[in-house]
């Protein structure tokens, strides 16, 4: 065996198509949501009978495939060619939060440009105007990240044929919603379970063999991804150390990814993931509050945070609280009562990294 066999040369690389690890990527096809896809294609189906549609409320755990499979589902409606028009419209609640931007992205989506000097209420009405023209599929993910639902009721009251999917980690996201939504509403829920370990690994063997060339990888370090994937229940995991160990791999030159190369993946997005939160000094401050008083209803933290000179609303802290629940650092837990409507209960959770399994 000559002495260089194995080692990978200046201008090689391991991988074929690095982008298909990038989170955005669609791999087609989509494996293991058909039955959720097919949920959603019965919910828009009246419209194809000149009908209202129903609406849903897809729930689920972080990175489990949700988004993917419900633009997937909005893709398949552009590219149709029946008689009947559909116009699929989605809207990404986190970056777009509030009903006045949900409607100037809107008017962007349908090539509406006379904007200018042009108040929220009266782009509603020219949106809603050019919008019953057609049918409609609207999907607002991240829906719990919004501050208002006026455009959300305005759509709900005014546009005659539409299917409206929402997104969110939070089913009961649904039980703080104002009652004169929510009846309206009156969503069916989808539950998007976790993936088993045969669905973990079946997604990452195909994302393996979109982003990398036949037999980089070594079985058994592949097999350590699938498993680490699978404890940590976000396919995100699984893709960032994919990347990561075929970085490292290609760092020391060699021509295989060994296990002890996803090994320091493992510990380098450790490192990262602890970066991260150092980076927000505002959340690394809310979580220590959470960490002293585990187990304390919002409003409660809410008050000690303002004992110890916290400045943002009450509004902006509670979103706070609910991207440390995102990041798995805390756990909230609604349930019903205080004053005629819900509580929050929040509890500290050790941080769980991936070396931690
Ligand atoms: N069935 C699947 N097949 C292929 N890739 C998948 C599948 N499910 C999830 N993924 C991949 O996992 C990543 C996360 O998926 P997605 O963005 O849809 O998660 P999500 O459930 O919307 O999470 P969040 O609640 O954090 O928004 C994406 O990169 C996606 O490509
Ligand atoms: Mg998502």
């Amino acid at each position: 065996m000559g002495l260089f066999d194995e080692m990978l040369k200046d201008n090689e690389s391991l991988f074929k198509n690095e982008i298909a690890l990038s989170f955005d990527f669609h791999p087609k096809p989509l494996k293991f949501r058909d039955i959720e896809q097919k949920q959603m294609a019965i919910s828009i189906r009246p419209l194809f009978q000149g009908r209202d549609g129903t609406h849903l409320l897809v729930h689920g755990k972080p990175g489990i495939g949700k988004t993917i499979a419900v633009k997937q589902v909005l893709q398949e409606l552009d590219e149709l060619e029946e008689d009947v028009e559909i116009l699929p419209i989605y809207i990404n609640c986190w970056q777009k939060n509030t009903t006045y931007k949900i409607v100037l992205e809107i008017c962007e989506k349908i090539g509406y440009r006379l904007i200018q000097s042009k108040k929220t209420e009266e782009l509603l009405k020219i949106i809603v105007q050019k919008l019953n023209k057609s049918n409609v599929v609207f999907a607002f993910d991240e829906i719990d990240k919004v501050e208002d639902y006026d455009f959300l009721y305005t759509f709900l009251e005014q546009i005659y044929r539409k299917t409206i999917l929402l997104i969110s980690n939070y089913k009961e996201w649904l039980i703080q919603l104002d009652p004169r939504i929510k009846s309206r509403l009156n969503p069916q829920l989808l539950d998007f379970k976790t993936y088993n370990d045969m669905e973990t690994r079946g997604i990452l063997e195909q994302r393996k063999e979109f982003a990398f060339f036949p037999g980089v990888w070594d079985n058994e370090a592949f097999e350590l991804v699938v498993h680490k994937t699978f404890l940590q229940k976000d396919i995100r995991a699984g893709l960032h150390l994919m990347k990561t160990a075929g970085l490292i791999s290609e760092d020391v030159a060699s021509r295989k990814i060994k296990k002890n190369h996803v090994n320091a993946a493992i510990k380098k997005l450790d490192e990262l993931a602890v970066k991260d939160l150092g980076l927000e000094e505002e959340r690394q401050f809310i979580l220590n509050i959470v960490k002293l008083n585990s187990g304390k209803k919002t409003g409660d933290l809410y008050k000690v945070y303002q004992e110890n000179n916290g400045k943002a609303s009450y509004k902006t802290f509670r979103r706070k609280i609910d991207d440390l629940e995102k990041g798995k650092f805390v756990s909230v837990k609604t349930i019903p009562g205080g004053d005629g409507g819900s509580t929050s209960i929040v509890t500290y959770k050790s941080v769980k990294k991936l070396t931690d399994f």
